[in-house]
């Protein structure tokens, strides 16, 4: 039984998935990671919660004038220090810091310190979030939606959120509701989706043996289960899976 969890997955290959290589349909024009780097300015102090290993986000964010990079999982920093190295420039690297927390306590930096704060399949406590931001400072985020490979999870009987789904809807207007009474000066909410294809069996269940969308894989049980779900998504494409998201952009 593999059971999924952080550490391991950040031991063995940090936040990365380069190692797959999926199709992927982009049915809308939105993509997290522009809409962060748009937002960057070079005076732009920023924090990525839960920031993973960084492989991507290092790239996008080297044009700020400083970025703290947050993770409760030190593997996970470890990979950061890494990837900082390996991508980016000297000149680069000095803007990068990395903090070990946990972004649902209260965070260790004073009031209103940075001008954007995102945060990518993490969340984060917004009321924290608000303290921590200028007035007119940006947060950006992008969330897993508990539909998330509905087809798949609802073939496996499991998976994150799955048994929430109805809830969804409402845990959203919290987030807002909690948005408004913190006197965020704009709030927007977008849900997307896009599509991947895999190529093969060994590369859906490489992700699906890496991330939390199944919670765990018991290959007792679970490989005739794939099985069976690809039997019913293979297109011309390949194995179909349908990824949900939303996304949040706020400013103070
Ligand atoms: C799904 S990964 C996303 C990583 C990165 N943001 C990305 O999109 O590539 C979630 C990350 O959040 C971190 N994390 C989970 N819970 C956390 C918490 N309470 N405080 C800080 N980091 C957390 C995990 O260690 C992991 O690196």
């Amino acid at each position: 039984m593999i059971k999924f969890n952080y550490k391991d997955v950040a031991k063995e290959q940090g936040w990365s998935f380069n190692s797959i290589n999926p199709l992927v349909e982009y049915p809308i024009d939105y993509f997290y990671y522009k809409e962060v780097a748009n937002a960057i300015k070079p005076t732009t102090i920023m924090l990525d919660i839960g920031c993973g290993s960084g492989e991507k986000a290092v790239r996008y964010f080297s044009n700020a004038k400083k970025v703290i990079m947050l993770d409760n999982e030190p593997e996970m920093l470890k990979r950061v220090v890494q990837n900082v190295e390996k991508i980016l420039t000297p000149k680069e690297q000095e803007k990068f810091e990395t903090k070990l927390a946990n972004c649902d306590a209260k965070l260790d930096f004073k009031d209103e310190y940075f001008d954007l704060v995102v945060s990518r399949h993490c969340g984060g406590n917004m009321n924290e979030i608000y303290r921590v931001l200028k007035k007119g400072g940006i947060y950006i985020s992008e969330d897993v939606d508990h539909e998330d490979c509905l087809e798949l999870k609802e073939l496996f009987g499991r998976g994150q959120g799955y048994k929430n789904l109805k809830s969804q809807k409402l845990e959203k207007q919290k987030i807002i509701n909690v948005c408004v009474d913190l006197k965020f000066t704009n709030i927007e909410l977008k849900n997307f989706h896009y599509i991947e294809y895999y190529p093969n069996k060994e590369q859906l269940k490489y992700l699906l043996t890496r991330t939390p969308i199944l919670e765990y894989y018991d290959e007792n049980t679970d490989d005739v289960i794939l099985e069976k779900y690809i039997e019913q998504n293979t297109t011309d494409k390949g194995i179909k899976l349908v990824r949900r998201l939303y996304a949040f952009h706020l400013v103070k």
